[in-house]
């Protein structure tokens, strides 16, 4: 079975598909458009963005103009860090809804446990994050969200939020790639059955610069953005690449080899 027709299933039942699709920084309008599009086209069936990204709009455009049924694209998105509220997280999750100008959205997240440029902060924000979780579990049972999840949070972080909110978050989204695997957390997440997703993949394009990731592709016969990908699967992470190029995006998908166990103690023990 190829990658684009795996898939992973949540805590609640619902299937997601193993690979997604990364926007952050791409443009809104025809520019997100464009790679949702060739994305789409490649075969992924899982787009992520955010409201923050402020490419929403594109990226919906793009689910509507594909062709392909609704029901077989899976899209995430993510309330703004700085929403700490129930009230402002209601009007946050119809923003999204509206922008993307879809009838649902299958994946919402907390973006990030504290709001941007308070993340070294002692703050916490526990109980606003219930606050947020809150609304978004109301949006859940309604149906207008299919899934809830969180983003960036910390064993700390999750360790005070899940004793105290009704529904289990079915996704923690992390930054994980080589060279930069947070262990504990992965399994802290995967003993709860919260799926862990790894963003920036490829560290945001600097395992490019990695030599000794670069050997080892090399060695496989695979490029450095396929290797970091199969790795990331085979710990049973999901995997949101992003590219504006479609000669990239097309061949990131291409993930029809496994890696073996020393090569992937190999890879585990790579510092960047
Ligand atoms: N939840 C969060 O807080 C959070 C934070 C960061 C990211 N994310 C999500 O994770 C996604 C991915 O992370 P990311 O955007 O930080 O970075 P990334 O996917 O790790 O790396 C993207 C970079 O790699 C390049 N690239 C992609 N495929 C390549 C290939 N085959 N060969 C050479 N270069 C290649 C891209 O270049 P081109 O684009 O020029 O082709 C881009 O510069 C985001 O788009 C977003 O959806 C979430």
């Amino acid at each position: 079975m190829s990658i684009v027709d795996e898939m992973y299933v949540l805590n609640n039942g619902i299937q997601i598909p193993k690979l997604g699709f990364g926007t952050f920084l791409i443009e809104d309008g025809d520019p997100v458009r464009q790679s949702v599009l060739w994305a789409l086209e490649a075969g992924y069936r899982h787009i992520d963005t955010a409201a923050v990204y402020k490419n929403e709009g594109g990226v919906g455009q793009a689910v509507r103009d594909c062709g392909i049924p609704r029901e077989e694209i899976f899209v995430t998105s993510k309330i703004s860090s700085q929403i700490k509220s129930f009230g402002e997280s209601v009007e946050a999750i119809k923003v999204s809804l509206k922008t993307l100008d879809i009838s649902y959205i299958d994946l919402m997240l907390i973006h990030w446990p504290q709001p941007f440029g308070e993340q070294d902060d002692t703050k916490r924000y526990y109980d606003e994050n219930q606050a947020v979780w809150r609304a978004m579990e109301e949006a859940y049972e309604s149906g207008s969200i299919k899934s809830i999840g969180v983003s960036n949070f910390m064993e700390d972080d999750l360790e005070h939020f899940l004793p105290n909110i009704r529904i289990q978050p079915m996704v923690n989204q992390i930054k994980a790639h080589i060279g930069s695997m947070d262990f504990k957390l992965i399994n802290y997440c995967q003993e709860r059955a919260i799926l862990v997703e790894a963003y920036s993949p490829f560290g945001h394009g600097e395992i490019f610069d990695n030599d000794v990731v670069k050997k080892i592709a090399e060695d496989k016969g695979v490029t450095v953005a396929q290797l970091c990908l199969r790795y990331l699967l085979q710990k049973n992470l999901l995997p949101l690449p992003k590219s504006v190029h479609k000669d990239y995006i097309f061949s990131n998908i291409q993930l029809d080899f496994v890696l073996d166990k020393n090569t992937i103690a190999s890879l585990d023990n790579i510092n960047s």
